[in-house]
């Protein structure tokens, strides 16, 4: 049986669903239909307007996306989620991501009044914080450390860094995350740190050392890396990990040839590479009409005897209510 593993990112889950802000105008063009912000519509319908405060989630495409992980759950092996759990680290916002991921009181992905429960489907889970999870507040200051508290049950990290094997020796393959969040504390302006992750030398150096220890202890196993921030070319300025090359450069020198990311909402790849770089597509963020994505990665013995890794993306399409494949990258 090969080795599955779902990706999702930004789920942004919040107190207030669907609320949207001015970026979210900007970006989407919604001063169309501005006048239906600020005011709730019927129950159905209610979405919010706050100029500054975080957007969040749209629970549409969320809970297509626990019905497609409730079906498929036996034959996955591990839930990553890679960042951005909450719009903010807030009690308010964070208590909606610990019930949507850690609670599994109903056994199943729904509650009886239709609230997804990813937690519900027993999976292993293996998260990381974006930074939104590290927001202390609604201006985006950052350190919150209630993530840390609240994911404790599956988030365990050292120095930011956490570590796993899925699988054995024999088909298997070893999973490596980090934090880039801006520290507590750290002396960064308002648009810096809206936006923006840097790599901290001391995270780094954990990666490395958690990284060459897994190689270590299973020489055959391919290393794959999770991130929130994106090393990737061409992330807007905005949005960008700081000193991203450091990243890439240790990946180059360790033989990690995949690495994981979220924070853009933007579905892209940079196949061919090394190392190749998949950006996930938000599950849910309310920005990301029409470009909510989940991700499959499959890790199987190829013919020529080599582990070969591909990668699915599935598009939650408005018309089925499905997330649907919308297409495969295939990698060594
Ligand atoms: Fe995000």
């Amino acid at each position: 049986m090969p080795i599955q593993i779902a990706f999702m990112a930004d789920p942004h889950l919040c107190v207030q669903p669907r609320r949207r802000n001015v970026m979210s105008l900007l970006d989407r063009k919604l001063w169309e239909k501005i006048d239906v912000f600020g005011s709730r519509q019927d129950q159905g319908d209610a979405q919010y307007f706050s100029p500054l405060r975080p957007s969040s989630y749209d629970e549409i495409p969320l809970l297509a996306a626990a019905d497609f992980l409730g079906e498929f759950s036996r034959q996955l092996d591990l839930l990553v989620v890679l960042g951005d759990l909450a719009t903010t680290g807030m009690d308010v916002d964070i208590s909606v991501a610990e019930q949507v991921f850690l609670n599994q009181k109903t056994k199943q992905h729904l509650t009886a009044g239709l609230e997804p429960r990813l937690g519900g489907l027993g999976l292993n889970m293996h998260v990381i914080p974006g930074n939104h999870d590290r927001y202390k507040d609604d201006f985006a200051t950052p350190g919150c450390q209630a993530f840390d508290e609240v994911f404790r049950p599956v988030y365990q990290p050292t120095k930011g860094v956490c570590s796993e094997v899925v699988g054995d020796d024999d088909l298997g393959v070893g999973l490596v995350s980090a934090d880039f969040c801006f520290a507590e504390g750290a002396d960064v302006n308002y648009l810096r740190r809206l936006g923006r992750g840097a790599v901290d030398d001391v995270v780094l150096s954990e990666l490395d050392f958690q990284t060459r220890s897994l190689q270590k202890k299973h020489p055959e196993m391919p290393v794959i890396w999770a991130l929130h921030f994106s090393p990737m070319d061409g992330v807007k300025t905005g949005l960008i990990l700081e000193e991203r090359e450091k990243v890439t450069h240790l990946a180059q020198r360790l033989g990690v040839n995949h690495i994981f990311c979220g924070h853009t909402h933007l579905r892209k790849r940079e196949i061919g590479t090394h190392p190749h770089i998949y950006c996930a597509g938000s599950v849910s963020s309310a920005d990301s009409t029409n470009n909510h994505f989940l991700h499959i990665c499959t890790v199987d013995n190829g013919p020529s005897g080599g582990m070969e890794l591909e990668v699915t993306d599935l598009r939650y399409n408005e018309a089925s209510d499905e997330f649907e494949p919308f297409g495969v990258s295939r990698a060594a």
